[in-house]
Order: structure tokens, then C-alpha cells, then sequence
């Protein structure tokens, strides 16, 4: 197992902006890729019932694909699944993606810091205790989104983006008080990273939007490297698995570009 590939999971397409970054840093690895989309969005769900569905669907993942580690590239699930994931599954370490909110927290100059996610990820206590452990000096402003991550699925497999929705969605980001602005965003869901250029371009000034893809990636390549080497041979082929089973053309060939083939 534990030379076996990297498992990173999703409810959509979110997910391939870690693991084009994982990708670079553990070229030794085979990647297999899980898009959720039987379940997309995930922003949506009951806290309960995803937990179970999350639970449920690893434990025919890890039984499949035995992994020598699972990613998972979703804010969402990962403020409330990943302490039943690791409890569940306690061979398999499990590396998560939760807001960067700490270094966002570090970095303000104005000490205003918006967080953009899933209407999901702004509910969640996890994301509230990050807050309060990290940002007590700061004034964090949370906006749950209710249609950027559907966004950025269109504009992924369409190459679609409406600017004025995107414009509308990040709006509510951009505070002013006492003559300050804000001067940082949070991208705490792994679908925004795709329309960040949309967002720089209908953002009122210009700020600094976090991407936590790069330092997840890097924690997970801290875990691999203390595991026996990967079982990559170079013929193999990263994969992708999709729960509905019956993803359509664009999604596939979007799967294609970016080096998965159907497992
Ligand atoms: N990509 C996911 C995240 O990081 C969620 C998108 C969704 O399913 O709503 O939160």
C-alpha cells in the first residue's frame, strides 16, 4: 500500500488544481484522481450526511486502489470529514485542505482578510476555531458563495465564464472601514484557483488571493517522502475515477488535458 499511488478527491474538477501541483513535486507517484460528481455540489449538503457518503465511498476507494496516501482537495469535506476518514482508516494518512487562514492572518497589512468558500466551509466550527486560534487580531470576513464553484465547473468544461456573476459572487469580499481595505482573499475552495484571473480582472482594487494548492501539495510530499518509493513505472497512466460514473464529453476531454484516463 504504501507504495502505491496518491489518491486526491473532490466533488469536481476543484481538485485538479492541487494535483497539477502535486504532480511536479512527486514525480515518482502515480496519481488517481476521484471527482465526486454524483454528489457536486458539495457546498450544499447536510454536515451528517456527507460525512457518511465521504466515509462510505473511501472505503471502496481504498479497497480499489490501495493508496500509499489520500489528498483531499476539497474544503468542504475536509472540515468535517477528516477525523472519521483518519479514524476509519487508520493505515492510510490522509492530508486535508482547510482555509489559509493563518497565513492570511500573517500577511495583512489593513488587518482585513476575507475568506471566499462554499456556503458548506463558512458553517463549518472548523473554519470558526481557525478564526479564533489564528485571526483573533484580524477582522475576518467570511462569504459563502453559492455559485463560483458551479462557475468554475462551466468554465472549465466549457471554456463559458460570465463575468458579471463572477464580479457578484466576490463582491461581498471587498470591505472598507476607517480607511481600510481589504487587501487579502482567501480562496478556500480548490475550484476558485481557476477563475482567479476573472477575479483579479472584476475585483474593485486589486488584492492578494491565496491559493493553498501549492503548500498542500508540499505537506503531502512531506508524508510521501517518508514512505518506501512509488510504484510508477513510466508507462503508467494516471487515472480518473467519477462517481456518477458517466461523466460528460467536455469533462472528459478536460480529464484528458490534464493527463487522467478513464481507470
Ligand atoms: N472544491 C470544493 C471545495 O474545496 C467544493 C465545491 C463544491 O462541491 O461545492 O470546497
Amino acid at each position: 500500500m504504501s507504495d502505491g499511488p496518491v489518491l486526491v478527491f473532490d466533488s469536481g474538477i476543484g481538485g485538479l488544481s492541487v494535483l497539477r501541483e502535486a504532480r511536479v513535486i512527486m514525480p515518482g507517484r502515480r496519481f488517481v484522481y476521484v471527482a465526486d460528481d454524483a454528489g457536486f455540489p458539495y457546498g450544499a449538503w447536510e454536515e451528517d450526511a456527507l460525512r457518511d457518503r465521504i466515509v462510505a465511498l473511501f472505503s471502496g476507494l481504498i479497497e480499489t486502489h490501495r493508496p500509499a496516501l489520500a489528498l483531499i482537495a476539497c474544503n468542504t469535506a475536509s472540515t468535517i470529514v477528516l477525523s472519521a476518514l483518519r479514524q476509519a482508516f487508520p493505515e492510510v494518512p490522509f492530508v486535508g485542505t482547510v482555509p489559509a487562514i493563518k497565513p492570511a492572518a500573517e500577511r495583512t497589512r489593513s488587518g482585513l482578510v476575507s475568506v471566499l468558500a462554499t456556503p458548506g466551509t463558512v458553517k463549518r466550527q472548523y473554519t470558526r476555531d481557525l478564526i479564533r486560534d489564528y485571526a483573533g487580531k484580524v477582522h475576518v470576513r467570511l462569504v459563502g458563495s453559492e455559485n463560483l464553484a458551479g462557475l468554475a465547473e462551466t468554465y472549465m468544461r466549457k471554456g463559458f465564464v460570465d463575468e458579471a456573476a463572477v464580479s457578484a459572487e466576490i463582491a461581498p469580499c471587498f470591505v472598507e472601514q476607517d480607511g481600510r481595505k481589504t487587501d487579502i482573499v482567501v480562496l478556500a475552495c480548490t475550484h476558485f484557483p481557476f477563475l482567479v484571473n476573472r477575479m483579479r480582472k472584476m475585483a474593485p482594487w486589486p488584492v492578494d488571493w491565496i491559493d493553498p494548492a501549492e503548500a498542500i501539495a508540499r505537506r503531502a510530499l512531506a508524508i510521501v517522502e517518508t514512505l518506501p518509493g512509488g510504484d510508477a513505472l513510466p508507462d503508467d497512466k494516471d487515472t480518473v475515477v467519477f462517481t456518477s460514473g458517466n461523466p460528460d464529453q467536455n469533462v472528459q476531454r478536460l480529464m484528458h488535458g490534464f493527463g487522467l484516463s478513464a481507470g
